[in-house]
């Protein structure tokens, strides 16, 4: 079985999972069979690799590949809460949280390596970087689906310089 069908049979009957059920299943994927399906997410307009490989009216699977010295945008994740497995290479998460006027700020990082797993609680603001000369490849579950997701731009990106 390939593993993309694996992950559909993995996800495809989950019913409002908690986050620790989505890690269980994320863990009993045999990600060591065959990986090439979830390496095809390649860098196209955004500035990494995005490849959804699941989506049902309770989860939504995906594969993310940012290359090297690239990153996601600052973003959160709606009404959705994930999980996420690092697949290849070292990831640097960085969380945020709003200043008053509304400007994401980092408040922790911690990197992440091949085979570990990290939690997107509901309200996270995140950005993944990949700061190492490799690839990163993970794979991300959410539930529910993801919709109404927003991208925040740090002050410094939209301060306008008059003085
Ligand atoms: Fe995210």
């Amino acid at each position: 079985m390939e593993i993309t069908d694996c992950i559909r049979e993995t996800f495809g009957a989950i019913k409002r999972p908690t986050l620790n059920e989505l890690r269980t299943a994320l863990e009993s994927l045999p990600l060591e069979k065959d990986l090439s399906a979830l390496c095809g997410a390649v860098p196209g307009l955004l500035p990494y690799g995005r490849r959804v490989l699941c989506r049902t009216d309770e989860v939504e699977v995906i594969a993310i590949h940012i290359p090297a010295g690239s990153q996601t945008a600052i973003h959160d994740h709606g009404q959705s809460a994930g999980c996420a497995r690092i697949i290849e290479g070292r990831l640097l998460n960085v969380w945020y949280e709003l200043d008053r006027a509304g400007y994401p700020e980092p408040f922790m990082a911690a990197a992440l390596t091949e085979g570990e797993y990290m939690y997107a609680p509901k309200g996270q603001i995140h950005q993944m970087r990949n700061e190492g000369e490799g690839r990163v490849v993970s794979l991300h579950v959410y539930s529910p689906p993801l919709s109404g997701t927003t991208s925040y731009r740090p002050y410094l990106e939209v301060l306008d310089f008059v003085i």
